[in-house]
């Protein structure tokens, strides 16, 4: 790891030699211009004091574990408070409050081989840093990863596996993460790869074997909705030395946080809800054993799935407002689903808020919130489907989730295409199976939309 020259614990001041060379240069270029014109740079530039270093917040650290343990500070506050305080601290060398976008790809070192604290971009960037920060500090987590997507981050964790291992995933997960398992592993690899149902835990315990490496669920699943129980899951896996990785991207750190309930990594799709905004690919992991943090260092700086400086930046932009646009979009999708329960169009709705969603109780017992995720069955098929889709005004018809605006898609046509159609017909995904991203528009206004296109049909 990379060695500095600062002591633990001592505060690291701005670079002098920096500040004097660019005041240097500012005040020869300027009276080389005097003589041209007026100069753009006023002349008492030269003569400028640049702020000295808020010595506050930022220590010195040594490497990659001391800068997370600085969120210790953080562990006592609420949600939002940590979204938008760990690792955005004001910069020590001009406290802005907002993290620089840093773009060097490399820099510069005290001795041969003895960066400060990055070398080269692809293994570590500063603002990367600190979107890693405040993904670990909203999971609860020691360390974390930010990376440019959430299927890099997937990805990072499964080159963990090699040929003979066993992967367990949730029958019901994400297509893209079905496409990289069939595809990819399945394909390339001798890693053994099993799709199950893990309601029941007979069935779960039936498909675990000497060689499983890794157990993968998301919960809600996308896009049935299913809710799994991961403290129940956890304590059958726990001594097994089996990963167990939650994807968390539908419920939120605000409404689930996975590793308190026994899960080892979380996996962040920060394309959704996290970004929030439908401007920014990327992901993230989160986890709190270090050794396997080293482990996942080492792949992801050489698969090179890090996270661009500009994308971090926007990133931890969304970040800071997670928890209102999470319960505003609940609150909306809440009223939603009860509207379109009643309706006379809907065959049946998939809300995990709702009495009637088949693992209400385990969702009351796991979650702070039910999350902006809904599904429903309308009444008859493709053709109706599409009725509904193409007459939403608000809604836009469109992939993707967990933005502030509102969006609709048929899974089946969309999202789910590349999952084999017997796999989507065990599952219900059906073509007259809709899914909503409920956003943080007016209430009413998503509620006439859904009840104008539902009467299109
Ligand atoms: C639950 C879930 N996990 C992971 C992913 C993959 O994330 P990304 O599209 O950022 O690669 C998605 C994308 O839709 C998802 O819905």
């Amino acid at each position: 790891m990379a060695k500095s020259n600062v002591k633990k614990g001592q505060v690291k001041k701005a670079a002098p030699k920096v500040i004097k060379k660019a005041t240097k240069s500012a005040s020869t270029a300027s009276s080389k211009r005097s003589s041209v014109g007026t100069p753009l740079l006023a002349k008492k530039t030269k003569d400028y004091k640049f702020p000295k270093p808020h010595t506050k917040t930022i220590k010195a650290y040594k490497n990659m574990h001391d800068y997370f343990a600085l969120n210790e500070k953080y562990t006592s506050y609420g949600m939002s408070t940590r979204c938008i305080h760990a690792g955005n601290e004001p910069s020590a060398e001009f406290s802005g409050v907002s993290p620089a976008i840093d773009l060097s790809t490399t820099y510069s070192q005290v001795a041969p081989g003895e960066p400060e604290a990055f070398d080269y971009a692809r293994c570590g960037n500063p603002t990367r840093l600190c979107l890693e920060r405040t993904l670990a500090s909203m999971e609860g987590g020691k360390f974390a990863f930010a990376t440019s997507s959430g299927i890099a981050a997937t990805v990072a964790i499964m080159s963990l596996l090699k040929d003979g291992d066993h992967i367990l995933c949730v029958d019901d997960v994400y297509g893209g993460t079905q496409r990289f398992l069939r595809r990819v592993l399945g394909e390339n690899t001798k890693v053994e790869i099993d799709f199950a149902n893990f309601q029941e835990m007979k069935n779960f315990r039936k498909h675990l074997k000497p060689n499983t490496r890794i157990v993968w669920l998301e919960t809600p699943t996308n896009p049935t909705l299913q809710v799994l129980d991961v403290p129940k899951i956890a304590k059958e896996l726990k001594g097994s030395g089996i990963l167990f990785v939650v994807d968390n991207t539908f419920a939120t750190p605000i409404n689930q946080n996975p590793l308190s309930q026994g899960a080892d990594v979380v996996v962040h799709s920060i394309t959704k809800y996290i970004g929030g905004h439908s401007d920014v690919v990327a992901g993230g992991i989160i986890l709190n054993d270090k050794e396997l943090y080293d482990r996942l260092f080492f792949i992801t700086k050489t698969i090179g799935s890090g996270i661009s400086a500009f994308d971090a930046y926007l990133a931890l932009r969304g970040a800071k407002t997670l928890e209102v646009r999470v319960q505003r979009a609940q609150s909306n999708a809440m009223k939603i689903a009860e509207t379109l329960e009643k309706h006379k169009k809907v065959q049946r709705i998939l809300y995990p808020g709702l009495k009637s969603h088949p693992q209400h109780d385990i969702a009351k017992k796991n979650m702070r919130g039910y999350g902006g995720m809904l599904s429903f069955y309308v009444k008859g098929g493709v053709k109706q489907a599409g009725t509904f889709l193409k007459s939403l005004k608000v809604f836009t018809l469109a992939e993707s989730l967990g933005g502030v605006e509102s969006l609709a898609e048929c899974p089946a046509l969309m999202t789910h295409g590349s999952v084999p159609p017997a796999h989507r017909a065990l599952l219900g995904i059906e073509d007259n199976f809709i899914r909503l991203s409920v956003g943080i528009e007016n209430e009413a206004d998503l509620v006439n939309d859904v009840k104008q296109a539902l009467e299109k049909m």
